[in-house]
C-alpha cells in the first residue's frame, strides 16, 4: 500500500530469483544507422529454484518488435508493451527467436546500441541490453553467447564482439560478417560488439602458465599513436593480477577499443572492453601527468574486473559495490604498487593522499546530502544514478579494511576462498564478507554494518597520560554526529573500525607499543587498534614521556577523527610522523582549521590575517628538499574550496574563496623567493619522462608556478608562465602555463599574453579533441572577477563552433568544469549560475538522462548553504523537477527538494 505514492522505487527486500533462466544466446545483427535489425535465438527453460509463472516476461525498450518464433514456429502470444514483452502459457524449456529494429544513428542516450563518429558501440551496463533486444536483462541470468555481425564492409571493415573469432568472410552486395563466441557464461550486462573503421596497435604475450594472449588497443586511425601507454598499462595490469592475486587472463584474446562519445570512463565487457578516448589516448604532447596516472588506473580497473565482477558477478544491482568497490580497491593497490612497488611507503603514501582526498571531498559530501546510501543500497529509482562515490570510493575503502585487519596475506587467503567458492556464480556482498571472514577465522557480523548504514562515521578521541604510572589511555567514542535524514534512518549501532595509531616521542620518533596486558612491546610502532563499541579505552604502558598521537594511521578507516591538537602540534606532526599520511594530514588540518577560521571572518566583513608561525609550517615543507617532490607538492596544496564549504555550518562558498585566495596570497608574497627557488631547482629539461619522479618533479615546479601567479605583482610569474608555455614539450607543462597565465591576471580583467596563450593552445590543438576539452574546461575553472564573470565566457563558449552538447566529454569540459569545479563564480550571488544550470539539465535530459542526472546533482547539498544562496537554488530546483522527463534526473531533483 505505501507503495502507491513511490511506485518507481525498487527495493533490495523485494529480490526474487527469476521465474526463467536462459542458457545460450544467439545474437545475429545486420547492422544499418537508422534501421538495425536483431535477431536473438534462446535456449530458454523455467527456473526450478523460482516460483512458477505462466508467462515469460522480458524485457525490452525502444525496439520496434517485428515477430517471435517458439521451437521454430511462429508463436502468437507475444505482446509488445513500452517496457518489454509479455509471452503466454509458455513451455517449460524452448527456444525462443526474437527479431526487432533499433535505431543506433538517433541514440543519444548513448545506452544500449549507439552511433558515435560513423562507428557502432554498445553500453550496456546496467540496463542498456534491452535497448538491443528483448531478455531477462538481470545479472543473476548468465548465458554463453555467440554473435553473429553482418554490415557494409567499406563502411564498417572491422566487426567485433566478446570472446574469440570463430570465422568471417565476404557476403553479396559489399557486405561481410564475422561470427563470435564468448565461452564464459556472463550477464547481459558484459554484452558487447563494435563495428567500424578502427586500427589496432597489436601486442603478443605470454600468461602465467605459458600461454600466448593477442592483446589489442583499437582506436580511429589518427589515434593510433596515442595507445602505448594504455597497451603498457594493460600488460602491467596482466602481469599484476598474476603476481598479487593468482589471477590469469582467461581469455586468447583481450581487447580494449576507444569511443570518443561516452557516458563515463570505461566498461569491463568481457574481452572487450570499451573506454571514453579519454581513459586511453595519450602521448607527452595531448597527455597531462595525471591523465597518463588515469589511464594506468583505468586500464588496471577494467582488466581486473574479468575476476571481481565478470568471472565471479553480481547478483543484483544492490550489490553493485561487490565488484565496483573491490575492483577500485585493487586498481589503488595496483597504482600504488606500480609507483612504489610493495615497500617504498613515501610513494605508496602519494597515491593513498590522492584517493583520500577524493573520498573525503565527494564521497564525505554525498554521504551529508539527500542522495545519502549505505555501500549496498536498500532502494532506487534510477540504478546508474547509484554509480556512486559511495558505491566505489567507500565500498573501496570497505575493502581496504578487511586487508588492514588481516593483513595482506590474510586478505588473500579471503580472495581465494572467494574464487574457490563462487567462481562462474553471481553473487552478494554478504558472499564476500563470509570468505573473508572464514578463510581468517572470524565472525564479521558485527563489519555488515559498514555495508547497511550510511553517513560517515565520526570518532572522537580523549587522552591521559599518567606521568606516576607511565600508562598513557586513548578512549575511543564513535558516532554519526547530525546526520542527513537519508542516512540516520540506516543508522543501527557501533561499527568494527581498524583504527591505525603510533604514539610519537619529544625527538618524533615513534615510542614502542605496548597495550595492557601484554608481556612487552611489539616491533611495530603502529598498531591497528580493533574498536567495536560506541566507547572504547585503550591503555599503553610502559610509557617513558608523554606521546603525541598519530591517529587513523594511512586513513585506515572511512571516518573522521576529532582531537583537539594544537597548532604547534599539528606543526610537529607536519614535521616529524613517521607514517607519511599523517604528515600530510598533518598539514591539511592546520590548513582547513586556518581557512575556517578566516572564511568565518570574510563571511562578516572582518579583517583577514595569518600567523606567521603557519607560514612558516607551509615554509619548512617547501625548503625541505629531503621530502619528495610529489608529497611537498601534496602538502603544499590546500584544501580545496568545495572541501572548505562543506566544513562550514552554511556553505559560503564567496567567504571561502576570499579566504583561500588570502593564504595563497600570503603564502605567495611571504616565500616568493622559495617558490622561485623551488621553481627553478625541479623543471625537468630533456626529453618528456613520464615516470613518478619526473611527473613529481613537475607537480611541484607548477605548483610553485601557481603560486607565483598570485603575487601582488603578476609581471613575474606572467613572463615564467609565458617562457614555459613556449618551450614546453609537454602537456603538463604547457597546460599549467597555460592556467598560470589565465589566474594570473584575471583581478586585472586578463592580460594579452593569457588571451595570446590561449588562441594558441586552440590552434595548436584544434584536431585533438581531447586537448579542446581541456581549453574549455581551463577557461570554464578560471578565476574569476567582478569586472568579468566567468559565468559570462562560459556562455560564449557554449556557442562556439567546437562546443557540442551531445558529446558527454566535451558537455563535461564547458558546463560540469564550471558548475562543479568554479564554486565561487557558480554560486554568485545574483543566481546566474543556478539559471544556467537549470537550462543546461533541462537541454541535456532530453539528449541523455545519465549525463544530465550527474549534472543535477551538483545542486543537491543547496540546504546546506547560506540562506542568501539557498532560495535560488531551491528555485533552479523547482524549475528543473517541473520540467524534465527521465527517471534519472527525477528521482536526484525530487530527493533534493524532499
Ligand atoms: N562498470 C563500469 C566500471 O566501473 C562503469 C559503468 C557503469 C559504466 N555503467 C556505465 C560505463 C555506463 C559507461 C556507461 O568500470
Ligand atoms: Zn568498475
Amino acid at each position: 500500500m505505501a507503495d502507491t505514492a513511490t511506485p518507481n522505487v525498487i527495493r533490495r527486500a523485494d529480490y526474487a530469483p527469476p521465474a526463467f533462466l536462459i542458457d545460450t544466446v544467439a545474437l545475429e545483427f545486420d547492422l544499418v544507422p537508422e534501421r538495425t535489425v536483431v535477431r536473438n535465438t534462446m535456449r530458454v527453460r523455467r527456473n526450478p529454484d523460482a516460483s512458477r509463472a505462466a508467462n515469460l516476461e522480458l524485457m525490452g525498450e525502444q525496439l520496434e518488435f517485428v515477430g517471435a518464433a517458439l521451437d521454430g514456429a511462429p508463436f502468437a502470444n507475444a505482446h509488445a508493451h513500452e517496457h518489454g514483452l509479455t509471452l503466454d502459457n509458455v513451455p517449460d524449456n524452448f527456444e525462443l527467436t526474437l527479431t526487432s529494429l533499433c535505431n543506433p544513428a538517433e541514440n543519444t542516450t548513448l545506452s544500449g546500441l549507439y552511433v558515435s563518429g560513423g562507428n557502432f558501440f554498445t553500453q550496456c551496463e546496467a540496463e542498456g541490453f534491452r535497448r538491443i533486444t528483448y531478455f531477462l536483462d538481470r545479472p543473476d541470468v548468465m548465458a554463453t553467447f555467440t554473435v553473429t555481425l553482418r554490415a557494409n564492409k567499406a563502411d564498417y571493415p572491422v566487426l567485433l564482439s566478446n570472446g574469440n573469432l570463430l570465422e568471417e568472410g565476404d557476403l553479396p552486395d559489399g557486405r561481410h560478417f564475422a561470427r563470435w563466441e564468448d565461452p564464459f557464461r556472463k550477464p547481459s550486462y558484459l554484452f558487447a560488439l563494435v563495428a567500424g573503421k578502427l586500427v589496432a596497435l597489436e601486442e603478443r604475450v605470454k600468461s602465467g602458465s605459458g600461454k600466448e594472449k593477442l592483446l589489442q588497443v583499437w582506436v580511429e586511425p589518427h589515434d593510433l599513436d596515442k595507445t602505448r601507454h594504455a597497451m603498457d598499462s594493460l600488460i602491467n595490469s596482466i602481469r599484476w593480477d598474476e603476481a598479487r592475486f593468482g589471477l590469469e587472463l582467461d581469455l586468447d584474446r583481450f581487447m580494449i577499443v576507444a569511443v570518443s562519445d561516452f557516458n563515463m570512463g570505461a566498461m569491463e565487457n568481457k574481452g572487450l572492453n570499451i573506454f571514453n578516448t579519454k581513459y586511453v589516448l595519450a602521448n607527452p604532447e595531448t597527455a597531462t601527468d595525471t591523465d597518463f596516472a588515469n589511464i594506468e588506473a583505468v586500464v588496471g580497473h577494467e582488466y581486473f574486473h574479468n575476476w571481481t565482477g565478470n568471472r565471479v558477478t553480481c547478483r543484483d544491482w544492490f550489490q553493485l559495490s561487490l565488484k565496483e568497490g573491490l575492483t577500485v580497491f585493487r586498481d589503488q593497490e595496483f597504482s600504488a604498487d606500480m609507483a612504489g612497488g610493495a615497500t617504498d611507503e613515501a610513494a605508496r603514501a602519494t597515491k593513498r593522499i590522492e584517493d583520500v582526498r577524493v573520498l573525503r571531498q565527494m564521497q564525505f559530501a554525498e554521504d551529508a546530502g539527500p542522495m545519502a546510501h549505505p555501500v549496498r543500497p536498500e532502494s532506487y529509482v534510477e540504478i546508474n544514478n547509484f554509480y556512486t562515490m559511495t558505491v566505489y570510493e567507500k565500498g573501496s575503502e570497505v575493502v581496504r579494511m578487511y586487508q588492514t585487519l588481516f593483513g595482506r596475506d590474510g586478505f588473500r587467503k579471503g580472495m581465494d576462498l572467494y574464487f574457490k567458492r563462487h567462481d562462474g556464480q553471481a553473487v552478494t556482498c554478504d558472499d564476500f564478507r563470509h570468505a573473508l571472514a572464514d578463510a581468517n577465522g572470524r565472525d564479521l557480523a558485527q563489519f555488515e554494518r559498514w555495508y547497511s548504514q550510511a553517513g560517515t562515521p565520526r570518532v572522537s578521541v580523549r587522552t591521559r597520560y599518567d606521568t606516576a604510572q607511565q600508562r598513557y589511555s586513548m578512549t575511543l567514542a564513535q558516532g554519526y554526529g547530525e546526520a542527513a535524514p537519508a542516512a540516520r534512518e540506516t543508522q543501527k549501532g557501533p561499527l568494527l573500525i581498524p583504527f591505525a595509531i603510533g604514539l610519537i616521542g619529544k625527538d618524533g620518533a615513534d615510542l614502542p607499543l605496548q597495550l595492557e596486558g601484554e608481556a612487552q612491546a611489539g616491533k611495530a610502532t603502529t598498531r591497528v587498534l580493533e574498536f567495536t563499541q560506541t566507547e572504547q579505552t585503550f591503555t599503553f604502558v610502559n610509557v617513558a614521556q608523554e606521546p603525541l598521537p598519530s591517529l587513523l594511521r594511512n586513513f585506515s578507516a572511512p571516518v573522521i577523527v576529532e582531537y583537539d591538537y594544537s597548532a604547534d602540534q599539528l606543526a610537529f606532526l607536519l614535521a616529524h610522523d613517521g607514517d607519511p599520511f599523517n604528515r600530510w594530514e598533518a598539514g591539511q588540518r592546520l590548513a582547513t582549521r586556518e581557512l575556517l577560521t578566516l572564511a568565518g571572518r570574510a563571511a562578516t566583513g572582518v579583517p583577514l590575517q595569518l600567523e606567521d608561525s603557519v607560514v612558516a609550517a607551509f615554509a619548512r615543507v617547501l625548503t625541505d628538499e629531503s621530502l619528495s617532490p610529489s608529497f611537498r607538492e601534496l602538502a603544499l596544496m590546500l584544501p580545496s574550496e568545495a572541501y572548505l564549504a562543506e566544513q562550514m555550518a552554511e556553505s559560503n562558498p564567496a567567504a571561502v574563496h576570499a579566504a583561500r585566495q588570502f593564504v595563497r596570497k600570503r603564502l605567495a608574497n611571504a616565500l616568493r623567493k622559495d617558490w622561485l627557488a623551488v621553481y627553478e631547482k625541479h623543471r625537468t629539461p630533456g626529453a618528456y619522462e613520464a615516470t613518478p619522479e619526473a611527473s613529481g618533479h613537475r607537480a611541484l615546479k607548477n605548483l610553485a608556478l601557481s603560486y607565483l601567479a598570485e603575487l601582488d605583482d603578476p609581471a613575474e610569474a606572467i613572463r615564467l608562465a609565458s617562457a614555459q608555455y613556449d618551450a614546453a614539450n609537454n602537456m603538463t607543462d604547457r597546460s599549467a602555463a597555460l592556467s598560470a597565465l589565465l589566474n594570473a591576471s584575471a583581478a586585472n580583467g586578463g592580460s594579452v599574453q593569457a588571451q595570446q596563450a590561449l588562441d594558441d593552445f586552440y590552434r595548436r590543438f584544434e584536431k585533438e579533441p581531447l586537448v579542446i576539452d581541456k581549453w574549455f574546461a581551463l577557461q570554464a575553472t578560471q578565476r574569476g572577477s567582478a569586472q568579468r564573470p566567468v559565468i559570462e565566457i562560459v556562455r560564449k563558449l557554449m556557442a562556439h563552433p567546437a562546443f557540442n552538447l551531445k558529446n558527454p566529454n566535451r558537455a563535461r569540459s564547458l558546463i560540469f568544469s564550471f558548475c562543479a569545479a568554479n564554486p565561487s563564480q557558480f554560486h554568485a550571488e545574483d543566481g546566474s549560475g543556478y539559471a544556467f544550470w537549470a537550462d543546461q539539465v533541462i537541454a541535456l535530459d532530453a539528449i541523455n538522462p545519465q549525463v544530465a542526472a550527474r549534472l543535477a546533482r551538483s545542486l543537491e547539498l543547496w540546504r546546506r548553504f547560506t540562506p542568501t544562496l539557498r532560495d535560488g537554488m531551491r528555485a533552479a530546483l523547482e524549475k528543473v523537477a517541473s520540467q524534465v522527463k527521465s527517471r534519472d534526473v527525477r528521482e536526484i531533483v525530487e530527493k533534493a527538494l524532499a
